[in-house]
């Protein structure tokens, strides 16, 4: 059978952050709360010229930038829960920012933090039907509770791009996987509000009890639960740690503290300084895992995906030979060195940003060091353009 998986995968956050301490200082809260109890350190703020869509298409320009991939796919999935328009699909902006070809189909999936697993499933689907086709998977989100909440500490963006092939230079990932769905109120967000609503407590619950049952339907489909690594979706870095120890405690697995650690550690580096990307959390996460850690050939990787609402599903994945090579560890490293630190009255400044809903022309402030961005908003139109153009 044809091995299909992701051959390219680059992810972008903003160019600012705030640390989580500052956030605990303003709202006078021990900072161990967020150190040592949720596992974070800062979380990435937007700037006010980036959104859903400029995140997405500079992630995705990582993987077309140095010219060795061609700027032509058959599809451009694009997965989010922070779309700008009710209407037209944030993809079509990215695939003319691009510059890639106008017979691409595009598209935006919905379903909270999961909808990048449904894409990656459909694409894949449509791969080992025709192993020619490249489609382009691009996850982005803006993760927003609001000031002064209890969901403040697990904000945060990032966008993941992957392109998604046959014959993959990076990951191959299984046909078989576990899938949960359920219909319950742990997080939402109604098409009035600019946050998220979320019954915190219910939520890392449903979490657990989603993980839980796609290990259940997972086992009634395949033989071995046995992964090197396990990736999991990352609302904050030590949802990880309570996903791996149900992980471990439903599949009978006994591990040292040390071999723990090892399966799961490499994979929050990102994640702890730039917090919550929903969609694109647990991608971003497998990123963080092949850029931060030698993994041998051939090591499997287990993938958990959890959307609110709920949808859970468990994937298995096999590393491929070489996969160093293609990979963007460098470029994503510069690009964390090179954020400015804000502190806690720009960081309310920037969250409050208010954007123009009246229709009149708004030119947005240059903050950006993306190579895409918005420009402007006028007559309830977002411009969107090169930063250098
Ligand atoms: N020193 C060390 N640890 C401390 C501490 C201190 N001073 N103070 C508190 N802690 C620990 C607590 O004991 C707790 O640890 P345990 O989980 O082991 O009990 C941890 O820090 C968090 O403390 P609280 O439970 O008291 O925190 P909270 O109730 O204020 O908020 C939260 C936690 C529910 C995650 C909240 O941030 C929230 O609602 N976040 C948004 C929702 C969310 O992230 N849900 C996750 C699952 S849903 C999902 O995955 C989809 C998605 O992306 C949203």
């Amino acid at each position: 059978m044809v091995r299909v998986g992701i051959d390219r995968i680059a992810f972008y956050t903003s160019n600012q952050f705030v640390a989580l301490k500052d956030v605990a200082d303003h709202n006078q809260i021990d900072p161990e709360k967020f150190s040592a109890g949720i596992w974070q350190e800062n979380m990435a703020v937007t700037t006010a010229d980036e959104d859903a869509v400029t995140l997405a298409a500079n992630a995705a320009e990582t993987i077309f930038a140095d010219g060795s991939i061609e700027r032509h796919v058959d599809q451009l999935l694009f997965a989010t829960e922070s779309g700008v328009d009710q209407s037209k699909a944030g993809g079509i902006y990215v695939r003319r920012l691009l510059g890639l070809n106008n017979n691409c189909r595009v598209v935006e999936l919905k379903q909270a933090c999961y909808s990048a697993t449904a894409g990656l499933q459909m694409a894949l689907a449509q791969i080992r039907a025709n192993p020619s086709l490249k489609i382009l998977l691009i996850a982005s989100d803006i993760a927003r509770y609001g000031l002064g909440t209890p969901g403040e500490a697990t904000q945060g963006c990032g966008a993941v791009a992957m392109l998604l092939t046959a014959n993959p230079s990076i990951l191959a990932i299984d046909e078989e996987a576990g899938l949960h769905s359920d219909d319950v109120m742990d997080f939402w967000r109604p098409n009035y509000s600019d946050t998220a609503m979320v019954d915190g407590k219910y939520s890392t619950k449903m979490y657990l009890t989603t993980l839980k049952a796609c290990i259940k339907d997972y086992r009634q489909r395949v033989d071995s639960l046995a992964f090197d690594h396990l990736c999991y979706h990352l609302p904050f870095s030590r949802m990880a740690e309570k996903a791996h120890k149900t992980f471990c405690r439903e599949t009978g697995t006994k591990f040292s503290a040390d071999e723990f650690a090892e399966q799961i550690n490499a994979g929050l580096v990102y994640n702890r300084t730039i917090g919550n990307s929903y969609t694109a959390s647990l991608y971003i996460g497998l990123t963080s895992l092949l850029d931060n850690q030698h993994i041998a050939e051939g090591a499997r990787i287990g993938l958990f995906s959890f959307g609110s609402g709920c949808m859970g599903e468990l994937m298995g994945a096999t590393v491929q030979p070489n996969y160093r090579q293609a990979l963007h560890a460098t470029k994503h490293s510069a690009m964390l060195q090179d954020r400015q630190q804000l502190n806690y009255s720009e960081y309310a400044q920037a969250f409050n940003f208010n954007y123009a809903k009246d229709g009149d022309e708004q030119v947005l402030p240059l903050q950006t060091k993306g190579t895409y961005r918005l420009a402007k908003i006028a007559n309830h139109q977002r411009h969107y353009e090169p930063t250098q153009s």
